[in-house]
């Protein structure tokens, strides 16, 4: 989760020049040529020759500019699945964009001449009056989805923060917020979805349709086919919600700074082991002299006050910030915690970042050699011109997490056991015009932070989130962190559903 008012400051719009290729071919309706096949069966597209080209293909992390051969715009699951199959018969990898926030940019495919198939068309969202199952299209994103919901029906789904993230990205790799310790990630509500295949099927998966492929696709989607729709389950949406935040500023060269951090971490991991009801999530968000932690809780404010004195008790008394606490009505607080931002967004999106990002998912407490060699890096390390860097770290786990309470067979979704999950984030702060210039040294720099975390802890197996996707892994690597042990199963799966690699991207399933 991301922290929006620090990262909105440096979001802007682009006017970027970028050179794209131009012997992409051109647009004749004739089966020759990839594009004269989705000619053929009237797939509505944008070619690279197109003015609207440029615009389309601009990727949301500017660091990574791809070109896709063709940019498809289809409106029915017909449109994909003719473009699925006209992919298939001239060899092109396939990618699908819903929001476009992958930090790999692997909506655009991850590396030039894939056929992108952008989903922003599918904007319907519809809930079943009886059993407020909700079907939502794969185009939106999170801000029309939060708003559509409750608006038609006062109803909620878990999901993250940022309002322009893409619904079927976030759902299919996990998706976890501020609700996702009481009604699970978005992943686990999905209970259905209408998918195209590698061979132009359009199909179900359900628990009790494709079974298999509805194992897949919760956790390793982008693989196995382009969703057109979703059916989530849904909630009755909160009253409202109490915001608080406890933050610490604190002296980097200061010789107690590094103990005053491990003690506010530890009291926070301490507290949500055992007292953190799923009602509650935690965040902690930690920079430069900076140490953060905020938390979200779905109830009352005089049963917060109550639940969170011990916490409170447990923090270091020496300098205790006085917090900043407050109660939302539930839209309203979903439009904080997303920075301010309104949440519903255009259907031609332009905001963008230029960063690389790691995430480390913790599935015990760190430990105080762990916890001492972080902050003694970011203390000494913490200050690198040029480039801006926060991490955070979110409470999914704890006795009482709904998270962790899932079947964890259920899905491919291999991060169950995430006690808190840490996003270790880089980017060009404040660049306008936004550049897409990152400095070499920041990857090995974030690898350093990251193994700051690890490796004073080898006893513990940490993985990684497949929605905080690090392009910097080799396949093999990331599958590993990614999915553990259901890695084999995915690839079998791959092998039966999409023998091609059609679905492709540098680390699709069946990459390793
Ligand atoms: C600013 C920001 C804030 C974020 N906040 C959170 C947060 O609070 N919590 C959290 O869990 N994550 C968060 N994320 C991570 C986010 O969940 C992932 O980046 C997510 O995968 C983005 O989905 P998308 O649809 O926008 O991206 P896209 O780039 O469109 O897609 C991501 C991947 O899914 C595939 N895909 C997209 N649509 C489909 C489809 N219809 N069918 C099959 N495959 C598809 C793409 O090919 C790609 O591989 C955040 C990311 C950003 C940039
Ligand atoms: C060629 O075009 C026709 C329609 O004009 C279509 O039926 C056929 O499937 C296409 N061939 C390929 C290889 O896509
Ligand atoms: C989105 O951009 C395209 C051009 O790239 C334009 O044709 C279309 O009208 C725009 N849509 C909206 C809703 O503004």
């Amino acid at each position: 989760m991301v922290k929006l008012n620090s990262i909105l400051a440096h979001l802007a719009f682009a006017h970027l020049a970028v050179s794209i290729p131009t012997d992409y071919g051109t647009t004749t309706t004739s089966n020759k040529t990839l594009i004269g096949c989705l000619d053929a069966a009237n797939v509505p597209l944008i070619s690279a020759s197109d003015a609207d080209y440029a615009p389309a293909v601009m990727p949301f992390n500017l660091r990574l500019p791809f070109f896709p051969v063709v940019v498809v715009v289809p409106t029915t699951a017909e449109h994909v699945s003719s473009a699925v199959k006209c992919a298939g018969a001239f060899k092109t990898k396939v990618a699908a964009r819903s929001g476009g926030h992958s930090y790999a940019a692997f909506g655009l495919g991850g590396a030039d001449g894939s056929l992108m198939i952008d989903m922003k068309k599918f904007r319907d969202v519809i809930v079943d009056p009886n059993t407020f199952i909700a079907t939502v299209g794969s185009g939106l994103r999170l801000g029309d989805v939060a708003t559509r919901l409750y608006n038609d029906a006062r109803r909620g789904l878990p999901h993250g923060t940022c309002p322009g993230v893409g619904i079927a990205g976030h759902a299919l790799h996990g998706g976890f917020g501020y609700m996702s310790r009481m009604w699970g990630t978005t992943l686990d509500n999905i209970v259905e979805m209408e998918v195209v295949l590698a061979n132009g099927d359009i199909v179900t998966a359900s628990k009790s349709t494709n079974p298999d492929l509805y194992w897949a696709l919760r956790g390793a989607g982008s693989s196995f086919g382009i969703v057109t729709n979703f059916k989530f389950t849904t909630y009755p949406a909160p009253g409202s919600g109490v915001r608080a935040s406890w933050s610490w500023t604190l002296d980097d060269s200061a010789s107690d700074t590094v103990e005053k951090k491990v003690k506010i971490f530890q009291a926070l991991q301490d507290f949500s082991e055992e007292s953190a009801p799923s009602n509650i999530v935690f965040g902690v968000f930690m920079t430069n002299g900076f140490i953060d932690v905020s938390c979200v809780y779905w109830g009352p404010r005089a049963e917060f006050d109550t639940l969170i004195a011990p916490l409170v008790a447990s923090f270091p008394q020496d300098g205790l910030p006085t917090p900043t606490i407050a109660d939302y009505p539930y839209i309203d607080l979903l439009v904080v915690l997303g920075g301010g931002e309104q949440l519903p967004q255009p259907e031609n999106y332009t905001k963008h970042d230029t960063f690389f990002t790691k995430s480390i998912v913790a599935p015990t407490k760190l430990t105080t050699k762990s916890l001492t060699s972080f902050f003694t890096f970011l203390g000494e390390r913490g200050v690198e011109p040029s480039l801006s860097w926060f991490v955070i770290a979110d409470l999914y786990g704890g006795k009482y997490s709904n998270i962790a309470a899932q079947d964890p067979a259920g899905s491919s979704y291999a991060i169950r056991d995430s006690f808190f999950t840490f996003q270790l984030y880089s980017n060009i702060d404040g660049a306008n015009p936004p550049v897409t210039a990152y400095p070499p040294w920041g990857f090995e720099y974030m690898n350093e932070m990251s193994r700051s975390i690890t490796e004073p802890q080898p006893e513990t197996k940490f993985q990684a989130y497949v929605n905080y996707v690090d392009p910097s892994l080799s396949p093999q690597e990331a599958h590993e962190l990614y999915y553990g042990s259901n890695y084999q199963r995915l690839r079998e799966l791959k092998g039966r559903y999409d023998p091609e690699l059609l679905f492709w991207n540098p680390q699709a399933i069946g990459t390793s």
